[in-house]
């Protein structure tokens, strides 16, 4: 027999065990996942039992969404595994069905998740919302255009700087569509805990209490040469651009080396235009925040809207039929649902690609996924919808 439940404490570490082992056999998962399972709240992890055992588990909870003009309550997908035993017998989307029922009841407008692999969340009407620039600065190309000023920097350890960071962080997330924040017990966790790969990640800060870098450095002790250094950004936050220079300046100029890296970047990283020559960002781009639209008419109510006339929009939804019928959007009135004939009619994960400002209509309607009833209708629901800067969610969960 095979149930589909929330987890009790007792459960929470061998489910999180089954998690650790179905993304990747570790030689003792065990240890690691007492040690997570005592900072998480176990009553937002679903584990799917067989005579008893886990073989599947999935995790939701409450994160707070930042969307253009306000803040929606999303539920934060994770920690989705399926045993190697069980897959392709429709456990997964057991699992979603009751997780996007659960978020409905909670009031969760939107679901987001980080997807493992690209192929597999479409299906369940999410779109790729945000995306992320993974890039990488040469040692040789990485001379800015006008001096930047380092002066103040102080370098600290992640448990010591986690209050400053976390300071940071929550003046800096409400502004950035697409961006939330982890929450506090999953940072004191980390703050605990040895680092993942056992690499000690450091901690950059500004005197000024604007801006943090955090990275690791990786770097082979070969003799006679030690070559080869890369210096790997994880978040750096600036909340002026003085902050933002000195940041990366520093980064970029750490002794021995050769590299810096940084594998989630908002599209529209500035540090390009700080750059004398701005080839020396390189840049690959990929998806990042994928978002499902568990109640449309409350998601389209709960972000504001650019200038332009209103766009009725035609949303088809097979998995949520709650959601299926036209709104109309203004920027005045913001949404309503309505009974007049559509402007675009397109399917619920189109929507939801464009829902931040991250896609735009009318590529979608070139990809042959939006169709226009009327015409100039995916331009109008781009002015709309358009973002004040390029959604970027910051932290990977
Ligand atoms: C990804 C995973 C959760 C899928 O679980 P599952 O129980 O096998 O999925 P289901 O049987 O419910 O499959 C549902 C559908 O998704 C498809 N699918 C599932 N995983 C897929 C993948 N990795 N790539 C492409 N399609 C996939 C199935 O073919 C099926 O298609 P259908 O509805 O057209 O028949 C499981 O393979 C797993 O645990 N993988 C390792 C960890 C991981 O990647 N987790 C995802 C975290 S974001």
């Amino acid at each position: 027999v095979r149930t589909l439940r929330p987890v009790t404490a007792e459960e929470l570490p061998a489910v999180l065990g089954l998690m650790m082992l179905a993304f990747r056999a570790e030689a003792s998962p065990a240890a690691r996942a007492e040690a997570r399972a005592a900072s998480m709240d176990p009553s937002h992890t679903l584990g799917v039992f067989e005579d008893g055992r886990p073989v599947a588990t999935a995790r939701s909870e409450p994160l707070p969404l930042t969307v253009p003009g306000g803040r929606l309550p999303a539920a934060g997908v994770s920690q989705v595994a399926v045993l190697p035993t069980h897959r392709r017998q429709g456990i997964l989307r057991e699992i979603v069905r009751r997780q996007l029922d659960d978020a409905r009841a909670a009031g969760q407008a939107v679901a987001v998740l980080f997807a493992s692999e690209g192929a597999i969340y479409g299906r369940y009407g999410f779109g790729v919302a945000t995306y992320e620039a993974h890039v990488r600065v040469a040692r040789r190309r990485n001379a800015f255009r006008t001096p930047a000023s380092v002066a103040g920097l102080r370098l600290a350890g992640f448990a010591e700087a986690v209050d400053e960071m976390l300071a940071i962080v929550d003046r800096v997330v409400p502004s950035v569509p697409g961006a939330l924040r982890r929450p506090d017990g999953w940072w004191r966790h980390a703050a605990a805990s040895p680092p993942p790969g056992g690499v000690p990640w450091e901690v950059v800060l500004r005197a000024e209490g604007d801006g943090f870098v955090a990275y690791d450095r990786a770097l082979d002790f070969a003799i006679p040469s030690l070559d080869g250094g890369s210096l790997r950004v994880h978040w750096l936050f600036a909340e002026t651009p003085e902050a933002h220079a000195a940041l990366w300046r520093y980064c970029l100029d750490v002794d021995l080396m050769d590299e810096v890296t940084a594998w989630a970047r908002p599209v529209d990283e500035p540090l390009r235009h700080l750059l004398a020559d701005p080839r020396g960002l390189e840049s690959s781009v990929w998806d990042a925040l994928w978002l499902r639209l568990v109640d449309a008419e409350a998601a389209l109510g709960g972000r504001t809207y650019g200038p332009g006339e209103p766009v009725r929009l035609s949303v088809e939804d097979e998995l949520c039929p709650w959601n299926a019928g036209t709104y109309e959007v203004s920027s005045e009135a913001g949404c309503r649902r309505v009974s007049a004939a559509p402007d675009l009619v397109l399917p619920t994960d189109g929507l939801a690609a464009c829902y931040l400002g991250g896609n735009r209509f009318t590529t979608l309607a070139r990809a042959g996924r939006v169709e226009e009833r009327r015409p100039g209708a995916a331009e109008r629901a781009d002015r709309l919808f358009a973002a004040p800067r390029a959604p970027w969610c910051p932290f990977h969960f």
